[in-house]
């Protein structure tokens, strides 16, 4: 994990050295406890000559006045302080970190005019902070190197927020830093290429959860072929590394409340099996595990702020390769639930490890209701390009508290169809489903076969395809990897399902 800069929070006072970073509402307007840093007649005029006038998230650093025993400015702005969302505190956290150079000392005059900023903005603000500090420099031999490696000198920065009640600050951080802490794990494993985490390193990182008191359970692949996982087992079947079933859970409810689920596609690295992908852009496929990574940052985040409610995640680790024993097309599997599969494109695997995944998550846990995350489909990022995840699902109130968790946190969700038409193009003469269903609507596609897998428990799919990986860079996220999913589904929790 990459180092990160440490935080901490103190009552507005005269910031008198080190790097001052300054808010700066519309049309360059400043709290009185900002400009009393470096005096209103000078912020004026810097903001005059510099054309900076505030816009939300756009940063300014410059030297210090000369008398001041400061070493730099920083000023970032926040547009209409009527109109910040708790993303938008996200990126102007980002954005200050960005701004500050090689800064060690850092002091955040955290006021805008006209009105308080919270202690969740303030934790929101540190969240962006750390968030954007993260890189994946793990094999990055030659540290330093300034324009590659910044943010690795950047990271030892201290910072200190200054704001008007540090205790709440401190208390609503507490929830934010376990959010980057699961943020970041999720990043990392996406990130890590597949020849270092494989399926049993896969496992072996969810086994360190068990730190937090959550209960840990792997299954092998005797003990899923004993359950009768057919569809999971034929998409392992090509690779020398083994299939994984981890299974997490958290118990912060009562006793005896049913559980929320989450289920992730762990495909440690898809070459496509016998239906071959083509060179250009395979690389990729290591981060083929993001819905399971999502899944681990998740019961990482929930188990550090002792969320109360009681939680289970269950990821299916798998590879698609090609070997001997690899799996071929026309080859008719039979999923744990009974059905049987008609393999016919082995490049859709990921559905066919969800099938066992989700059926026995269900079995076994009857919970509340599941909700999956899978970088199912590249249809998904025609359909939604790369700003929206793919939301599915067969219930409209959850579909409701997922897409407003998506609304507040900026990871947004875009409601797809489901229906009677789409799942019969999964119909086959040969087996009770095949595992392709034609041009159009390949996104649809899968998530109808995903359906036939979950009974009648209230169920979301998201398709994070375009999302966890890849994604245009952000204020906070300047890594391939996003951790996309682990803030939704903390605020889902914390929003809705907690006490
Ligand atoms: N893992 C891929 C989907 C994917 C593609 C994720 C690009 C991220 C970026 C999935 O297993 C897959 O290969 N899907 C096929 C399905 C098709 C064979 C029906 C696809 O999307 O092409
Ligand atoms: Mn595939
Ligand atoms: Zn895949």
């Amino acid at each position: 994990m990459s180092k990160r800069p440490s935080i901490s929070f103190a009552k507005f006072a005269a910031v008198e050295e080190g790097t001052a970073v300054l808010l700066l509402a519309a049309e360059g307007k400043a709290a009185a406890e900002a400009e009393s840093v470096v005096g209103h007649a000078l912020l004026s005029r810097i903001i005059d000559v510099s054309d900076f006038k505030g816009k939300l998230a756009a940063g300014l650093s410059t030297i210090a006045p000369a008398d001041t025993q400061l070493e730099r400015l920083v000023l970032v702005g926040t547009g209409d302080p009527a109109k910040l969302k708790a993303d938008d505190w996200l990126k102007i956290g980002g954005a200050a970190f960005s701004k500050i150079g090689k800064a060690k000392h850092v002091s955040v005059v955290l006021a805008l005019p006209g009105g308080d900023v919270s202690a969740e903005n303030a934790a929101d603000f540190a969240l962006g902070v750390l968030l954007r500090a993260y890189s994946f420099d793990k094999y990055k031999t030659k540290k330093g190197k300034p324009t590659e490696n910044a943010s690795i000198e950047k990271s030892s920065a201290k910072i200190t927020i200054l704001v008007a009640d540090p205790h709440a600050a401190k208390k609503a951080f507490a929830h934010a830093e376990a959010v980057a802490e699961g943020v970041i794990l999720a990043r990392d494993l996406v990130n890590e290429p597949a020849n270092i985490l494989g399926t049993i390193e896969f496992a072996e990182q969810i086994e360190e959860l068990k730190k937090l008191d959550v209960k840990v359970e792997i299954l092998d692949q005797k003990d899923m072929k004993k359950l009768g996982m057919g569809s999971l087992l034929g998409v392992a079947q090509g690779s020398a590394r083994p299939a994984r079933l981890a299974i997490m859970e958290w118990q912060g409810g009562k006793g005896k409340d049913a559980p929320i689920a989450f289920v992730g596609k762990g495909v440690v690295f898809d070459s496509g099996g016998l239906s071959i992908k083509t060179a250009a852009g395979m690389e990729e496929m290591k981060g083929d595990m993001g819905g399971a990574a999502a899944v681990t940052g998740l019961l990482h985040t929930l188990a550090t702020r002792k969320a109360k409610v009681n939680v289970v995640g269950v990821v299916g680790l798998v590879e698609n390769m090609i070997n001997g024993d690899a799996q071929r097309p026309g080859d008719i599997v039979t999923s744990m639930s009974g059905q049987t599969i008609e393999v016919l494109n082995t490049d859709a695997e990921g559905r066919l490890v969800l099938a066992d995944a989700l059926y026995y998550c269900n079995e076994r846990f009857n919970p509340k209701f599941m909700i999956n995350l899978a970088t199912l489909t590249g249809a998904i990022m025609v359909a939604l390009g790369l700003h929206h995840a793919g939301l599915f699902s067969n219930d409209d109130t959850l579909a409701g508290q997922l897409f407003d968790a998506g609304q507040s946190t900026g990871e947004k969700l875009w409601r797809m169809p489901l229906g009677p038409d789409y799942d019969k193009l999964i119909d086959t003469k040969n087996a009770d489903m095949k595992n392709i269903g034609g041009r159009y609507g390949g996104a649809i596609i899968a998530a109808q076969f995903l359906k036939r897998f979950v009974g009648e428990t209230p169920w979301a799919h998201l398709d994070i395809a375009g999302t966890a990986m890849g994604a245009p860079a952000t204020e906070y996220s300047q890594s391939w990897a996003s951790g996309f999913g682990v803030r939704l589904l903390d605020r889902l929790v914390h929003d809705n399902f907690e006490g």
